[in-house]
């Protein structure tokens, strides 16, 4: 068995105080319950649920939050805690199973209920004690579950009920244990936040002093006491990840920082200019641009299908990146802007229940074969925290608020085959659509919005003349994860105003549609 190796042992976080560790039992909420526990300002990790008491005391937390999960607790081989972990006398709050699984630790029942209770419910509060301490008498909840608490076991005490839960919130009389049959991470439990801060306040006693100006001044110090007077290559994308990190090291390093831009030609329209303006001007950091326009068009001449484009791009990127890393003298560090949720979703961290494979094959990922020591300043951070970090490090809005974009870029948005006559089609389209809804004041309340190039003409017709032309569809899509998403309902004068444009300014399109497919069962991009 493995716990996060994240930041127990070598990380800056460790000289925060008041730590909360999440035993994740398989809850699709893991990761929202560690978000919605930092903006409390306490800094928490997602462990694996089968932690050992003895591992627990190392972390040295002040409280431990049990997720919930789609078990039963009665199911052969449900996931379960190591029953010396209630010996360590620490504050646990148990959520939905994990408030089955403290209740059940304890003596208690839980039993499966007739109905499946899912959605908002109203909650009443039976005992305004320390957790429910501002908390309205009634509100609402949000409730899944198909299994509750029957009966409360000795010493604890009911809280709340809803009416068909008779026992949704318990605590124990004496002892710091809690439990809540429903999820005060989610937006639809509006006053949740109150619970999960009288928790970690009231209860765990944290000092609710971690920041993220201290995580970045910690985290440089670390760097620079690792690098020494080593160099470091950091690769630049345009993406607001290594952004970051190339702006943090460059705090850190200065001079000893080199960055590498490979300008695969595949890139959005003003994207290389941005990142290299940036990083000479601002950052005045030693980059060095691949111009690998024509390389990364041939290696992709008659390729039409999208898997292969991504395996094409990925290998010529490595080359054209190990090349560029070779001109550069004594490098012995490479960075590189891995999350918090990439590190929990590759298992590194959890590998629980609840762990999922990331089935992006990731170009602009690099191989271990490079030979470089991985620094990754930012794998304790969710991605809204990396973009704080990154405007408090000075980086612009247009690089921080960038709707993300794929590695294989413009390749999987040019249906069909890749010419460079077709991307540049695609650029200057897909530069209106992001010029007409930021003048529509909607780019950050969209997740992604882009131009897609189809391999088919269409009829159509200008002045007198018929024209056959290509067609082009606008994405844009809101979504929380990128896992699902909807798409967007954008007022039709702005999709008006997008389609007038493109066909008025852009040679080579005489049609534009709206793509209104859901993920799933479609996904975001088109190939
Ligand atoms: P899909 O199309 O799978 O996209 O719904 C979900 C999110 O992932 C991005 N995406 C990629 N990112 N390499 C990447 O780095 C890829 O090959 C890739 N394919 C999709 C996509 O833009 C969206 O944000």
């Amino acid at each position: 068995m493995t716990v996060a190796t994240s930041s127990t042992t070598d990380t800056p976080l460790k000289s925060t105080q008041g730590r909360v560790l999440v035993l994740d039992f398989g809850s699709q909420y893991a990761q929202l319950i560690a978000r919605r526990v930092r903006e409390q300002h306490v800094y928490c990790e997602i462990v694996r649920h089968d932690i050992t008491a003895e591992q627990v005391r190392k972390h040295n937390p002040s409280g431990l939050i049990f997720s919930g999960g789609p078990n039963s607790v009665y199911d052969d081989g449900s996931p379960q805690p190591d029953p010396a972990i209630f010996d360590l006398d620490l504050p646990i709050l148990g959520i939905c199973y994990g408030m089955q699984l403290v209740c059940t630790s304890m003596g208690g029942q839980v039993v499966s209920t007739p109905s499946r209770e899912y959605g908002p419910t109203q909650v009443s509060v039976t005992c305004r004690d320390s957790i429910f301490s501002e908390f309205p008498a009634e509100a609402q909840v949000w409730m899944s579950h198909g299994d509750q608490v029957m009966e409360a076991p000795a010493g604890f005490q009911p809280l709340a009920s809803t009416g068909t839960c008779p026992i949704a919130a318990v605590k124990h009389e004496s002892r710091p244990l809690y439990g809540l049959q429903f999820n005060p991470e989610v937006t639809h439990t509006p006053q949740g936040n109150t619970l999960l801060k009288n928790f970690l306040y009231e209860v765990c006693h944290c000092p609710g002093n971690w920041q993220l100006g201290d995580f970045a001044e910690e985290q440089i110090r670390q760097v620079q006491q690792r690098v020494g007077n080593g160099r470091v290559i950091c690769g630049l994308s345009g993406g607001v990840d290594s952004a970051v990190v190339a702006a943090l090291l460059y705090r850190a390093l200065g001079d000893q920082l080199s960055c590498i831009l490979v300008d695969n030609g595949l890139l959005r329209k003003g994207e290389t200019g941005l990142v290299v303006d940036e990083f000479t001007r601002h950052f005045k950091t030693d980059l060095h641009v691949v111009e690998a326009e024509t390389l990364f068009l041939d290696a992709l001449a008659g390729v039409t299908e999208p898997q292969q484009k991504r395996t094409v791009i990925g290998h010529t990127f490595i080359d054209c990146f190990k090349q560029a890393a070779e001109s550069i003298e004594d490098v012995q560090f490479l960075a590189q802007g891995t999350l918090y949720p990439d590190v929990i979703e590759s298992g590194a961290a959890v590998d629980g229940p609840a762990a999922t494979i990331k089935l992006h094959h990731n170009v602009g990922g690099l191989p271990d074969e490079l030979g470089f020591e991985l620094i990754e300043p930012l794998r304790d951070l969710f991605k809204d925290e990396v973009r704080q970090l990154g405007l408090e490090l000075g980086l612009p809005e247009a690089i921080i608020w960038r709707h993300p974009f794929p590695g294989p870029g413009l390749a999987v948005r040019c249906l069909g085959e890749i010419k460079k006559d077709r991307l540049d089609i695609l650029r200057e389209a897909d530069a209106i659509v992001i010029e007409e809804i930021v003048a529509a004041d909607l780019y950050r309340k969209t997740s992604q919005l882009f131009a897609v190039l189809l391999p088919i003409q269409s009829v159509g017709v200008m002045g007198d003349a018929r024209t056959y032309e290509n067609a082009l569809v606008i994405r844009c899509v809101d979504t929380d994860d990128f896992m699902t998403a909807d798409w967007t309902r954008l007022p039709y004068d702005v999709l008006a105003r997008m389609s007038t444009r493109i066909i008025n300014e852009v040679a080579g399109v005489n049609r534009v549609c709206y793509d209104i497919s859901s993920k799933p069962p479609a996904t975001i991009e088109w190939e």
